[in-house]
């Protein structure tokens, strides 16, 4: 049976732990290059469950608190990805409001901020092994209604999970599913979620999937699945455990589209959050093994509704990208010069995605408005784009789009330098910038 003490010392125990554990203690004392996404960031206690390309730094949020006007107690992230506001916010003593569209890093989220009952979960996790070295697995197909791709013999004989793998994951995720506790069953899903990547045949990066290398000859024996989430169960806990008397356990998580829920949210001072950047990084892709390994999406149809929940950032789905009327002459001109090169980009959708993804951010930015006092602020990480040798300056057309909407530009400055995309020869010259508004 494994055993969980290490991870399951009283809290106070270890370095810096308190009564008030504060921010300091959580991000530690390492040297920060920027402040903007990506920023090659250490192994930082819950970034570490599942680590996230995107993520910006935690200290974006001490920023935003130290610098808007007035009481701050209340801040929302209507892109919430990993977590890092929503946790940061809890650290330093505010109530965070997230958003969330993709089930699983909404999963993710709620693990890393819900308080934990340490002894269910221990006696839940002996239940879960338990349940898998009895053999208990349901006879059910592997992974029903995802991709042929997916499980062994896969398509033209490539295959993202060996049968033996695919149902030792089943085998698990079966005995989650029968835990009472909804707090043990969410921390362990994405547990186990965070251990299908590193459980199968291929890698994901920004640039999508591909295989291992050589990983016909090296395919992974089941037992990975348990010692990955022997593991990952241990790193969380103890994060959890380290870090249980942070100054807020409170939160609100919305599951689902910011562009229709953030117009429902309570009262805000703060906003702090990067939405996707208009690049053709497809979100929905990135996470898609976690998503159908993991049975949040069941069927084609769910992953449909999933990417059209989506910010219109990428061309990957084809829909509706018409009308973009947002008051930006940085927007109208970009459009303009991007339908003048329409032959040579790599999709002839991008002019208007852009005026779509623009449109977007504008309601999103209009709800924010609607629930933000008077003098609260926004800040926000984005990222430029360059398609067919035309600069998209989402930065600019941010702010101006914030105008109309009753938005104050403080400040606009660069965050850190980005790779163009690969159809740009990845050349280290785009922006990263950081955009704050300031609610008139
Ligand atoms: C750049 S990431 C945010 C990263 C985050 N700041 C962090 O530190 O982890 C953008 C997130 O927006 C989410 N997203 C995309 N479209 C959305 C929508 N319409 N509503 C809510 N979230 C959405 C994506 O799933 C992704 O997790």
């Amino acid at each position: 049976m494994p055993q969980l003490a290490p991870a399951l010392g009283s809290p106070g125990t270890g370095d810096a732990v308190g009564i008030h554990v504060r921010f300091r203690d959580w991000i530690g004392e390492r040297c920060i290059p920027t402040i903007g996404t990506n920023a090659g960031s250490p192994a930082l206690p819950f970034q570490r469950w599942r680590r996230s390309k995107e993520a910006f730094a935690p200290e974006i949020v001490e920023r935003a608190l130290c610098e808007t006007p007035g009481v701050v107690r209340h801040i929302v992230d209507p892109f919430g990805g990993s977590g890092t506001t929503a946790l940061a916010a809890q650290f330093l003593g505010i109530k965070p409001t997230t958003i969330e569209v993709n089930p699983f890093l909404a999963d993710l989220i709620e693990a890393k901020i819900a308080p934990l009952d340490f002894d269910a979960a221990t006696t839940a996790f002996r239940c879960v092994v338990e349940r898998v070295a009895r053999g208990c697995a349901p006879d059910a197909p592997l992974f029903s209604g995802a991709p042929a791709t997916f499980v062994e013999p896969g398509r033209d004989g490539r295959y993202i999970f060996s049968r033996a793998v695919a149902s030792r994951l089943l085998a698990y995720r079966s005995a989650i599913d029968l835990l009472q506790d909804p707090v043990c069953r969410r921390l362990f899903r994405v547990v186990l979620a965070s251990a299908a990547i590193p459980a199968s045949n291929v890698v994901v990066s920004g640039k999508g999937r591909r295989y291992r290398q050589g990983w016909r000859e090296r395919e992974r024996d089941p037992g990975v699945v348990d010692e990955l989430f022997r593991a990952g169960v241990l790193e969380a806990l103890h994060d959890l455990r380290r870090f249980a008397s942070r100054r807020c356990l409170d939160y609100v998580l919305l599951r689902g589209d910011a562009r229709t829920l953030a117009a429902d949210i309570g009262a805000q001072d703060l906003a702090v959050f990067s939405p996707p950047y208009p690049n053709s990084f497809d979100y929905t892709d990135v996470y898609n093994v976690e998503l159908w390994a993991l049975g949040y999406l069941r069927d084609g149809a769910g992953n449909t509704r999933l990417r059209h929940a989506t910010l219109r950032s990428h061309v990957q789905l084809l829909r509706d990208f018409a009308g973009h009327e947002v008051g930006s002459p940085s927007l109208a001109s970009t459009v303009d010069a991007l339908q003048q090169v329409r032959s040579q980009l790599w999709n002839p959708h991008i002019p208007e995605m852009i005026g779509a993804y623009a449109e977007d951010l504008s309601v999103v930015l209009g709800h924010l408005r609607r629930r933000m006092r008077s003098r609260g602020r926004a800040y926000i990480v984005v990222g430029d784009s360059r398609y067919a040798g035309v600069d998209v300056p989402v930065a600019k057309i941010l702010a101006e789009l914030a105008e109309p909407l009753d938005y104050r530009l403080i400040a606009l400055e660069p965050s850190r330098s980005m790779r163009s995309s690969p159809q740009q020869g990845g050349r280290h010259e785009l922006g990263e910038m950081l955009v704050v508004l300031e609610r008139r």
